[in-house]
């Protein structure tokens, strides 16, 4: 059953209070970008060059909490889920254990651990560059679970340099650049376009309903009603939601090829 007063919308508030009014199994896919619990301030002073273009506000989540808060919205996120749907989360490597317990308590299958490795580390002294995320997916059902092996390449398709191209593209490591995002202001962090429309191809369909929790920029939300997917959308941050709303109602998409910028870091690294 579908919720009406949910599809093509996006709403402010606690994703943990608005995904508990929603319909049990009424989502066929979620893709989301939990906050990691890292403390942006603090970091915050080796980025002055953008610190004036980034909306401020961003919620974030002690790292004691960082179980409690996870097992609280994976839980709700669980229940809306369909049986046939698929979930992808993203996470740094600092609270991932913390995550997969917390999968392992909700009883969801863990279908491949993805690596999306990123372009434009932070540059370190005393240890190796973090260039990666980790992305986690995951299924109620592994049986019911859909999934499209051919939407993106057909089954014959060649690489350049005559391998096969869905073999190629269904590795489990996925290189994909971040996006430089022109504009005078932005949120501090956004998922590529190009990760999201990958994610789309292999697990949904035109007319699907597609959920984020963590919104942001509402990127997610863009994209899948950029490929025909029906959307829903939860961000606790007023000036993040109205930039999100801006974004769906102006058809102005803002997405870009490459990347310059180093603002996903400040969530991500470290010092
Ligand atoms: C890592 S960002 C998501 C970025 C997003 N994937 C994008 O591409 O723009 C996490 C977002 O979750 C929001 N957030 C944190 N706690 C929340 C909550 N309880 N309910 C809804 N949103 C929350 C934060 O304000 C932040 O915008």
């Amino acid at each position: 059953m579908q919720h009406p007063n949910y599809i093509d919308t996006i709403k402010l508030g606690d994703c943990i209070d608005l995904m508990s009014e929603m319909p049990e199994e009424s989502v066929d896919l979620i893709i989301t970008d939990p906050p990691f619990a890292i403390d942006f301030k603090a970091t915050r002073h080796n980025y002055n060059r953008v610190d004036n273009r980034v909306l401020q506000g961003y919620n974030e989540i002690e790292g004691n909490d960082y179980l409690t808060f996870t097992l609280n919205w994976l839980t709700e996120a669980t229940k809306v889920l369909k049986d046939t749907g698929s979930m992808y989360i993203f996470s740094g490597w600092n609270y991932l254990k913390e995550l997969l317990i917390a999968i392992d308590e909700c009883g969801l299958t863990t279908v491949n651990h993805l690596i999306w490795k990123y372009q434009f580390g932070v540059v370190t002294k005393r240890k190796y560059v973090t260039s990666h995320y980790h992305c986690l997916y995951l299924c109620k059902n592994d049986k019911k679970r859909i999934f499209f092996p051919y939407h993106r390449f057909d089954k014959d398709a060649k690489t350049d340099s005559g391998g096969s191209a869905h073999y190629r593209d269904k590795e489990d490591v996925w290189e994909i650049k971040r996006e430089y995002w022109q504009g005078a202001m932005k949120t501090p962090t956004k998922l590529p376009a190009e990760l999201i429309e990958k994610i789309l191809d292999y697990s949904s369909q035109k007319g699907d309903v597609v959920l984020d929790p963590f919104l942001g920029s509402g990127q997610v939300a863009v994209v899948s009603k950029m490929k025909g997917r029906h959307y829903i959308g939860f961000e606790i941050v007023p000036a993040y939601y109205e930039f999100a709303c801006k974004r769906l109602e102006s058809g102005k998409y803002l997405i870009h090829k490459t990347d310059d910028e180093q603002t996903w870091d400040l969530f991500r690294e470290e010092e």
